[in-house]
């Protein structure tokens, strides 16, 4: 059996594809024969990727907006002219904090950006991906969706929960051809896991090589990803050879052994 993993002529939208995973797995979907429209709050990020080769198109929004989701998937279908897949990637990392600290809008907006904003693309998605007959939607939780993670609630919340959106969108739309899978990260090399690092050296007053070293050493493989390992999965999974792959949160992660271990 040859793999083929060519996604030639697919249509699909990365939600904030201009940078870290999103900007890698958009890279890999063109790579692999298919058309790219990402979304971004950084103007600046979309304004370098319509000048890379090949260019990809974007459009300015804010995924916690409906009606920046709206406009956007308005652009993103002029330029597509239909959809095939939609990589539901954007996601903060949200406070660094004890729940009883937490504020309301810090709350609300990890929610709206990391759960929310994936139900107002699915929405839009979904309605063309039944006028296709077929579909791939990814949504990106993380390993801190499958682990509890001290000082970071909102966003081990949002990220449990996309698991359950993703296995009952799985169920709502399998007989129509669409298949809706969730991707757990581990920890990613590049500046997100940096800032990460830099947040929880903060508040607990630990240097932030020991906390590397204490995520490399729960992880079975003793590594950190890279953005390339997470696109390498949604390639896959949006080729024939995922076309039985419903329902599922494929964890890329070296395996995640705990994400906080006690002493
Ligand atoms: N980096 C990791 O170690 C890691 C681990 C597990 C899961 N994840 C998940 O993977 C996804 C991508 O992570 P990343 O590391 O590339 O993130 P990142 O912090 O590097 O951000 C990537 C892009 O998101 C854009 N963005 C931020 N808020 C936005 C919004 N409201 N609307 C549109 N765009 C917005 C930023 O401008 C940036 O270009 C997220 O859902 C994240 O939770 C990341």
């Amino acid at each position: 059996m040859t793999l083929n993993l060519a996604l030639q002529g697919k249509r699909a939208i990365v939600t904030a594809g201009a940078s870290g995973i999103g900007l890698a797995i958009s890279r890999a979907i063109v790579a692999a024969g298919g058309r790219v429209h990402v979304c971004d709050v950084n103007r600046g990020f979309l304004d370098a990727l319509a000048k890379t080769d090949p260019p990809i198109s974007g459009s300015v929004a804010d995924v916690g907006d409906p009606a920046c989701v709206d406009a956007m998937f308005d652009e993103a279908l002029g330029r597509l002219g239909g959809l095939d897949i939609l990589v539901n990637n954007a996601g903060i990392a949200g406070p660094t904090k004890l729940l009883e600290d937490v504020t309301d809008a810090e709350w609300k907006a990890t929610i709206d950006i990391d759960l929310t904003s994936q139900f107002y693309c699915a929405r839009r998605a979904i309605p063309l991906m039944k006028e296709a007959r077929g579909g791939s939607i990814v949504n990106l939780s993380s390993t801190a969706g499958l682990f509890g993670l001290p000082m970071r609630s909102p966003y081990v919340a949002a990220k449990f929960a996309v698991i359950g959106l993703t296995k009952t969108l799985a169920m709502e739309l399998g007989e129509h051809g669409i298949r809706v899978n969730a991707i757990c990260p581990g920890s990613v090399e590049g500046d997100r896991m940096a800032r990460v690092l830099a947040a929880e050296s903060a508040a607990l007053g630990v240097d932030p090589a020991v906390l590397r070293h204490n995520y490399v050493k729960h992880t079975s493989m003793r590594t950190f990803v890279s953005a390339e390992d997470i696109a390498a999965m949604v390639v896959f999974i949006c080729s024939d050879h995922g076309a039985r792959i419903s329902g599922q949160s494929l964890a890329v992660d070296g395996h995640t052994e705990t994400l906080m271990a006690r002493d």
